[in-house]
């Protein structure tokens, strides 16, 4: 059988080619093949979210994900989030109200946010009561609901205050659409 394969990943607007191992995951290939060195190797395991980027829209922890199965899937990365010369709200927001201390976990973190404003519009119900009831109606992104919905993405300086900050702050802004 083989173990290798030409593919072909559509990264952030742009079908970008390369021959991969099997066992590549996306992380490796988005860091090492295609010098996309945004998106942050943390665990390797899934637990850190150092790795989050955004697959067809949806987070995702791209050391999970083996590069062959991401064909035909949109993928973007912190550096696609940008619309030419201006940054992302969410981008913004971080940069304004200091969403980091040393950055590693940013470009995850900003990835993730992305996607919970997303979730939030689509009225996603809430990840601290869990009440799927549709008459629940879309929770408030209240501080305690992005604490949650952030979760999974662990920041060693404890920068948290200041990420609630940001997110909430992205969220109020009416022009923070999602990615
Ligand atoms: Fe992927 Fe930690 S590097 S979750
Ligand atoms: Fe340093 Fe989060 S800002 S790990």
């Amino acid at each position: 059988l083989p173990t290798s394969s030409v593919i072909t990943l559509n990264v952030n607007g742009e079908p970008r080619t390369l021959p991969v191992d099997h066992r590549t995951t996306l992380l490796d290939a988005l860091r090492e093949r295609l010098d996309l060195t945004g998106t942050k190797k943390g665990c390797d395991h899934g637990q850190c979210g150092a790795c989050t980027v955004l697959l067809d829209g949806r987070r995702a922890v791209s050391c999970l994900h083996l590069a062959v199965a991401a064909e035909g899937r949109e993928i973007t990365t912190v550096e696609g989030l940008a619309d030419g010369g201006r940054l992302h709200p969410v981008q913004q927001a971080f940069l304004d109200l200091d969403g980091y201390q040393c950055g590693y976990c940013t470009p995850g973190q900003i990835c993730s946010a992305v996607g919970v404003l997303r979730e939030h519009a689509e009225g996603w119900p809430s990840a601290v009561t869990g009440d799927l009831r549709p008459e629940a109606g879309p929770p408030e992104l209240t501080p305690e609901e992005i604490r949650e919905r952030m979760s999974g993405n662990l920041c060693r300086c404890g920068a948290y205050n200041a990420i609630v900050e940001a997110v909430a702050h992205a969220a109020d802004s009416t022009s923070a659409a999602p990615a």
